[in-house]
């Protein structure tokens, strides 16, 4: 049927139709265009929030967010911005100061007095006492006054401020009224400052890594020192002095300037436990550098040099309250004070465990 034999109204229905047509069409078009920003928004937004958790983990540092869990990420300690301004604040600040800059106040050049071998605190007591299994000050406060096993008395919290100069810093406790260890103190208070008495804190003191069933090896150590340690601490363990020469950029770990026989670190158990989770320089509980094996035979290599005597005949008075790693006797068990001091340590322990649940 030619167009031209198309009546008005028929024309006009057509024309609608295509009209009708053309605006469905347009309308489809919108929406899927209204749609899809919708959705791309979306996603944006998505991906901002997620750069905003980056940043958030990376301006926390080494601590890792994605694992909330507190026994993942141990014991934090409070934030520096925390401590008050006047007086009180300048207390902590200055007990902090102290255990940083030990060296400075009382080592061999110290402006108060000249009482230590020149090591700070902070040597062992990482980044102020607050690192993860790195000798942290976390529980300390709060579980004192407490029975010593070591003097086998009652004492307080200033006692073992004074073991640390006598021992560690092998030298002379600063009079405990002082101006220094009381400041000392307040800084160890505020430290601990969010941990409730008697509450299990993950990640203080050192983490006890398993035993070996052999002795640990001097020699094997030797080769390991001479490869990972000697960079830092020296070839005859003297470490390096800084500039100023008040205080060391690498402390000593033998010799007159390093901690004398009747310390801490002097226990194998606590050496290895150290180093494994803090040396070389750098090496954290999450990322340790060090196998156990190697710990133990670094802490036999380094334990069997030279250093300062301190007569320790009153210590642990109460001898099944001696540690199985104690290098001296007399023990109140069979073993060899050469096992005590290098191990096996395990069938000590059963022993000594077995009298004391006993
Ligand atoms: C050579 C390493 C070393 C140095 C330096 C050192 N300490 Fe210690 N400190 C230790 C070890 C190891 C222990 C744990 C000892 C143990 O259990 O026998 C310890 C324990 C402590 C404790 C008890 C912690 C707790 O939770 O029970 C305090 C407090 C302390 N030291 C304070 C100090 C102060 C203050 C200084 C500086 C004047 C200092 N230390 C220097 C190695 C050191
Ligand atoms: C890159 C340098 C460096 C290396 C390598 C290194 N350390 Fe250290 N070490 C340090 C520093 C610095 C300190 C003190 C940390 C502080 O004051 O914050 C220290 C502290 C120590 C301490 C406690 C303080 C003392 O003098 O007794 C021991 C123990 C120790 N290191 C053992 C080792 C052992 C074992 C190795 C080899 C596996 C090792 N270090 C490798 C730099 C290093």
């Amino acid at each position: 049927m030619p167009e031209n034999n198309l009546n008005e109204t028929e024309k006009k229905l057509i024309h609608t139709a295509r009209s009708i047509l053309l605006i469905s069409v347009l309308l489809v078009v919108c929406c899927i265009i209204l749609l899809s920003t919708f959705l791309w928004n979306d996603q944006q937004k998505n991906e901002l929030t997620l750069q905003m958790d980056q940043t958030a983990i990376e301006k926390n540092g080494s601590v890792v967010p994605a694992a909330k869990n507190a026994a993942d990420q141990g014991w934090q300690a409070p934030d520096e911005s925390t401590i008050p301004t006047g007086e009180a604040g300048e207390k902590i600040r200055y007990g902090k100061e102290l255990i940083v800059n030990t060296a400075k106040y009382f080592g061999p050049n110290g402006s108060i007095a000249v009482i230590s071998n020149g090591m700070n605190c902070q040597n062992c007591h990482l980044q102020a006492g607050t690192k993860m299994f790195a000798n942290n000050y976390a529980v300390f406060f709060t579980s004192y006054p407490k029975k010593s096993n070591r003097s086998g008395q009652v004492v307080p919290a200033s006692n073992r401020i004074a073991e640390c100069f006598e021992r560690s810093l092998a030298g002379k406790a600063p009079d405990a009224s002082g101006k220094e260890v009381q400041a000392m103190l307040t800084y160890l208070k505020w430290v601990g400052s969010e941990v409730k008495k008697g509450e299990k804190v993950f990640g203080t003191a050192f983490e006890r890594i398993k035993y070996m069933d052999r002795p640990a090896d001097p020699q094997r150590g030797k080769i390991l020192y001479a490869a990972k340690c000697v960079s830092c601490h020296g070839k005859h363990g003297e470490g390096v002095l800084s500039v100023d020469r008040k205080t060391y950029t690498y402390p000593p770990l033998w010799g007159d300037h390093s901690y004398n026989d009747a310390a801490g670190m002097y226990r194998l158990i606590n050496f290895a436990g150290f180093v494994k989770n803090n040396m070389p320089l750098g090496a954290t509980y999450k990322d340790p550098q060090l196998s156990d094996e190697e710990s133990w035979d670094l802490a036999a290599f380094v334990n069997s040099q030279p250093r300062r005597h301190k007569d320790q005949k009153e210590d642990y008075p109460d001898l099944t309250k001696k540690p199985v790693d104690a290098p001296y006797g007399p023990y109140s068990d069979q073993f060899t004070e050469i096992q005590h001091k290098y191990g096996p340590f395990k069938p000590i322990a059963e022993i000594i465990n077995s009298i004391n649940n006993k």
